[in-house]
């Protein structure tokens, strides 16, 4: 296992938005986190990236407790992750948002931009980044004026900058449309065989993507693992239809 995750749970005052959550994530596997909304999702990677501490429960990282160590030592380790909303700094151009990115990786953050333009390592490193996701024509483009799609990819691509083994997506193609959503994907997916990814970890609500793509599924229901098997198991489990599938199914 590279990644797993055991009795996970997380309290927001009373509130219980993961009760005992369990993974395990081994090398070569993509797999997608689903669920309906407020299942608790978002909760689950913040807590695997470091963001969220757990209430309860353990977080392991190619066999070392990672929990709480934070999400700026996890990615040194070599684990990654965007965000459901996008994060890009809106009037960086693309070539500056991947070169922010291999800064970080580099650990020159105290300098950040005092030194860039003459940094020929962050320099080749955003370059390689932006042409691996095919946004190479676009790279003095102030990022605000991207299409939504390609904002997507530019964040999914921020996070491949810090060259991780591992990366951790949340909705990587949300709020574009299903011709975007497969060249996202389809770019993701190409880059991630380039680098040498080890492993994918996506939420997401679209159920065609979440097919196409998964080794393995795990749904979510009220903070609880409902589910965690193959696609073709997954489809054939009622209560995964019930709760999570024909739910989103008609919300999309
Ligand atoms: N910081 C917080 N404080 C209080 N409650 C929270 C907080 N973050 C999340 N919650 C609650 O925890 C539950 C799980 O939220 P979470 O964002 O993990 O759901 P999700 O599965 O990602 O949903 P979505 O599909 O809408 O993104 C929700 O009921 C949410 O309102
Ligand atoms: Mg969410």
């Amino acid at each position: 296992m590279i990644l797993q995750a055991d009795g996970l749970r997380k309290f927001y005052g009373e509130f219980c938005a993961l009760d005992g959550v369990s993974l395990g994530v081994d090398a070569g596997e993509f797999v997608s986190i689903i669920g309906p909304n407020g299942a608790g999702k978002s909760t689950l990677i913040n807590i695997l990236t470091g963001i969220t501490r757990p209430s309860a429960g353990t977080v392991r990282f190619k066999d070392r407790e990672v929990g709480g160590i934070g999400p700026v030592r996890l990615a040194r380790l070599g684990m990654a992750r965007s965000f459901q909303l996008v994060q890009i700094f809106p009037d960086l151009t693309v070539l500056e948002t991947l070169q922010a990115a291999v800064v970080a990786r580099l650990g020159r953050g105290t300098r950040l931009f005092a030194s860039l333009a003459g940094d020929h390592e962050v320099q080749e490193g955003a370059l390689e980044v932006a042409e691996l996701f095919g946004l190479g024509d676009q790279r003095h483009m102030p990022a605000r004026h991207l299409p939504q799609g390609d904002k997507k990819l530019l964040d999914v691509a921020s996070a491949f900058a810090l060259k991780p083994e591992i990366i951790l997506l949340d909705e990587p193609t949300s709020g574009v449309s299903t011709a975007d959503k497969t060249a996202i994907m389809e770019t993701l997916v190409a880059a991630s065989k380039r680098i040498g990814l080890r492993a994918i970890i996506q939420v997401e609500h679209d159920m065609d993507i979440v097919f196409a793509y998964s080794d393995r599924i795990i749904a979510l229901h009220q903070g609880k693992v409902l589910a965690d098997a193959a696609p073709a198991a997954i489809l054939s489990d009622q209560r995964v239809i019930d709760a999570v599938i024909g739910r989103r199914a008609r919300a999309s």
